[in-house]
């Protein structure tokens, strides 16, 4: 398909068409979000749990990011690609966010980046970006780069006063230049009213019905193990899958039934006459 423009979302948002959005951290699972059609993939620094390991976002790097989102790009055409700025590759200054963006744009051709929050020097960072002319995506609601200094993964805006303060970071987050926002993990009720208040499309993740809604594949895909948050929907079990395919293969080789004659390289008769004599 034609490549997912700025201006293509803002009319799937106009015409009330939800914007589909998933995560990708490799080749093959920006193969997948390619190949299934969606409109955005999101180089997430969920990547730092999903694929890397990691104990939370926090701990995955600029080079690690880039890494990833020079891979998913090798496999994305269709789609419009979005980056996460991870954390400590923007805190530092204005410069520095815009020096961290422009990477990935030149070195791992984002199209896009996105950055969490909605503080002064958040949103001094996010018109920063903006003004160097890299579009952004913000995040707002549960933010999980800063999550643990406020205490833990937990929903937000679930008192008026937190509903409110959700709203304004949202509306802050449009008036700094955004031309879309991530709103997660935030009561429906209070994301139809911000989106009501709201001009750019708005992509959800515990959210609610919104413009579009956000997950990440692997969970979808049912690969990641443990709980998930209530807002995840497992559309398939690969891990299991997975798991079980290996065992198989192993099973195989112990019993000396893999390779089969199937799989092994036939050799020239002159080669055969030879190895016999
Ligand atoms: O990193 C991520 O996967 C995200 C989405 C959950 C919005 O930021
Ligand atoms: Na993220």
């Amino acid at each position: 398909g034609a490549k997912v423009t700025l201006r293509r979302l803002r009319e799937l948002a106009e015409t009330g068409t939800p914007i589909v959005m998933v995560t990708a951290y490799d080749f093959v699972s920006g193969r997948v979000a390619e190949r299934a059609g969606v409109d955005v993939v999101l180089v997430g620094d969920s990547g730092a749990q999903v694929v890397l390991g990691l104990p939370d976002t926090t701990a995955v790097t600029l080079d690690e990011m880039l890494t990833l989102a020079k891979a998913v790009r090798r496999a994305v055409t269709t789609p419009l690609v979005v980056c996460d700025l991870p954390f400590g590759s923007t805190e530092v200054s204005d410069e520095q966010a815009v020096t961290t963006s422009v990477r990935f744009v030149h070195e791992a051709g984002a199209d896009a980046v996105k950055i969490e929050g909605a503080g002064p020097a958040r949103l001094s960072r996010l018109r920063a970006i903006v003004e160097a002319g890299i579009p952004v995506v913000g995040h707002v609601g549960l933010t999980p780069q800063t999550a643990t200094a406020l205490g833990g993964l937990r929903a937000q805006g679930r008192t008026v006063d937190d509903a409110i303060r959700v709203a304004r970071d949202a509306l802050a987050v449009q008036d700094a230049g955004a031309f879309a926002i991530v709103i997660e993990a935030v009561p429906a009720v209070v994301v139809a009213e911000i989106r009501r208040a709201l001009r750019i499309p708005v992509i959800g993740i515990g959210a609610g019905a919104a413009d579009g809604q956000v997950l990440v594949q692997h969970d979808l895909l049912g690969v990641t193990e443990g709980r998930a948050p209530v807002f995840v929907k497992r559309y398939a079990a690969l891990g299991e899958a997975m798991i079980d395919a290996v065992e198989a293969y192993a099973s195989d080789v112990r019993a000396g039934t893999f390779p089969g004659a199937e799989h092994v390289y036939p050799a020239s008769d002159e080669v055969a006459a030879a190895v016999r004599a």
